[in-house]
């Protein structure tokens, strides 16, 4: 492998920086921006409970109302719109449409699914879970989303600078779903600041601390 070419997925991770300087206007085409929905909703999550929504601004008075939420950083009123990535605190309920869905097709049993749901619930009366398990399996989503971006040539930045109580009040977020981040996507004006790495040998313990 070390000699062989990257793989374009290596190469459009390597690829994705935190840009902050998009091109002014710049109009996303609606069929690219399903795509990279659609990457972001393809994302993995826990029993498939898929914990997230997607909350995109792209209307340029909203922009503008989201700027000062987002403490003025430019990259929100500049690029071409913002998803908000929301987690779902009551992810458990989609359990019954989930696996009623699977029963259907007849890849699971009924009883396999009562099963199923009833750990589901059990699970998420541990405190800590809704919340722990609507961040975790959002952000898988969010990484989706830009690395989706960036393979069809846009940037993006994540944020997580905003007053997230001005956001939800503002956007009228219901209380079930909490914001993860905002990502901005666009097309870059400047490339992102440099930004390195700990050592491979620093990040990766094998087997045990
Ligand atoms: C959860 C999260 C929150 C972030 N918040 C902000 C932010 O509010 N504003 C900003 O300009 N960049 C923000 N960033 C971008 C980071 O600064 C950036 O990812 C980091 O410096 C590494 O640079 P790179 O993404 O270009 O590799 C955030 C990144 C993450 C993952």
């Amino acid at each position: 492998m070390s000699n062989a070419i990257k793989p374009e997925t290596i190469q459009v991770i390597e690829d994705r920086h935190s840009v902050k300087v998009y091109e002014k206007g710049y109009v996303i085409p609606q069929e690219d921006m399903d795509l990279i929905l659609s990457a972001a909703n393809a994302a993995p999550s826990g029993w498939n409970l898929q914990h997230w929504k997607f909350l995109v601004i792209d209307d340029e008075a909203k922009k503008q109302e989201l700027l000062p939420i987002a403490y003025n950083q430019n990259q929100v009123g500049d690029s071409s719109f913002t998803v908000a990535i929301l987690g779902d605190l009551e992810a458990n309920k989609n359990a019954v449409p989930v696996y009623d869905a699977l029963v259907e097709a007849g890849g699971m049993s009924a009883e396999i699914r009562d099963t199923l749901i009833g750990q589901i619930n059990g699970a998420y009366e541990h405190p800590g879970v809704a919340r722990d398990s609507a961040l975790s399996n959002a952000s898988l989503a969010a990484m989706n989303l830009m690395l989706a971006a960036r393979a069809l040539g846009y940037d993006t930045c994540p944020m997580g600078g905003f007053d997230h109580k001005a956001f939800v009040e503002h956007f009228n977020v219901p209380e079930r779903y909490i914001p993860v981040m905002l990502i901005t996507v666009g097309k870059a004006a400047k490339p992102a600041y440099a930004s390195g790495r700990f050592p491979l040998s620093e990040a990766v313990i094998k087997n045990s601390f």
